[in-house]
């Protein structure tokens, strides 16, 4: 089988989606119509038109005005499911999804409006999935707080925490008592580190917030007894090439960091991060990968494996879907 083959049938996880992210421009506009809400464009193509970032606060601005969408609980429910499908379709066989209640709480919605929305299409879904609550870092840790305490009479449903947004300025520390209270509650920890933020902000994610992954962390590869610790310690990296070089992490695929990431070690999983915005899912992320820095067959198994041995899966979970 040839490598691009192997990565559209082999098995994988994807550990790093914001559900949010995944909001094509067509089922924007259909939800925005059947809400009454007005779109800054007029087109599909537009909207596609105006996906051209610089950095990421360019892209977080425009995400946030695409999520205005979302009012009611079907909203939440059809932008689910519509991942879901679409996963399945590149044999992704398990997701674990983050969410940005504080999105959507800050706009009058409540929290359970989105997070009934998203459970019911879990409960219909062609694959396995988790869910995973995000803090908006450009919020203060209170309202972060005031998230957890919200999420907690849904815990059943999240398995751990994360945090997103705008990294520069928002260190991990920042949440420390946040995340200190979301461990003591019984969830597990990730954090967005490294994407556009220094890798001190790495160490800080591992000393402060206990995190089990790093969401991105390709910046780790400028600290030399950083890569040594995450190694040691096989904390793994959630990383999303079509997304960093749509928000300029690198100028292009072919200088990513991927190839020196797996040359050193490293727990590397490929993921799509916001595949609505960044031209592509996790095939798509591969495929890339592959066509600018070339993957070998045992490569793509390793990804794939990683995918799973980094996720939040049971043993058991893990044998019932790859069975
Ligand atoms: N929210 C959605 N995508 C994100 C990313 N790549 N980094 C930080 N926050 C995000
Ligand atoms: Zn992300």
């Amino acid at each position: 089988m040839d490598v691009e083959q192997l990565i559209r049938t082999i098995p994988k996880a994807e550990l790093h989606i914001h559900i949010e992210g995944s909001l094509e421009p067509e089922l924007m506009f259909e939800i925005a119509s059947r809400n009454g809400i007005r779109l800054r464009h007029r087109t599909v193509d537009e909207v596609r038109r105006a996906y051209d970032f610089t950095d990421l606060q360019s892209f977080l601005d425009i995400y946030y005005e695409g999520a205005r969408v979302l009012l009611k609980q079907r909203d939440f429910q059809e932008m689910t499911a519509a991942y879901l499908e679409r996963a399945a379709a590149d044999n992704v066989r398990h997701a674990e999804i983050f969410f940005d209640p504080q999105t959507h709480t800050d706009r009058g919605l409540e929290f359970a409006t989105v997070i009934d929305g998203i459970w019911a299409a879990l409960q219909d879904s062609p694959i396995s999935a988790k869910l995973i609550l995000c803090f908006l870092r450009h919020l203060s840790a209170e309202s972060a707080m005031k998230t957890l305490e919200r999420a907690l009479p849904f815990r059943d449903r999240i398995v751990a925490v994360g945090l997103d947004s705008s990294e520069l300025g928002n260190p991990p520390s920042k949440f420390a008592a946040v995340f200190a209270r979301a461990r003591a509650e019984g969830f597990r920890t990730v954090a967005h580190a490294g994407e556009e933020g220094p890798p001190a902000y790495i160490r800080e994610a591992l000393d402060l917030l206990g995190v089990s992954r790093i969401d991105h962390g390709v910046r780790c590869i400028e600290d030399p007894a950083l890569v040594a610790e995450l190694v040691a310690r096989r904390i793994p990296l959630t990383v999303c090439p079509l997304s960093n070089v749509k928000l300029r992490v690198f100028p292009s695929m072919k200088q990513h960091n991927l190839r020196e990431l797996l040359a050193h070690g490293l727990r590397v999983t490929i993921n799509s991060d916001d595949p609505a915005y960044f031209g592509g899912y996790v095939v798509e992320n591969f495929l890339a990968v592959h066509r600018a820095l070339g993957l070998t067959t045992a490569e793509v198994r390793q990804l794939a494996a990683n995918s799973f041995g980094a996720s939040f899966l049971s043993a058991e979970e893990k044998a019932r879907i790859l069975q």
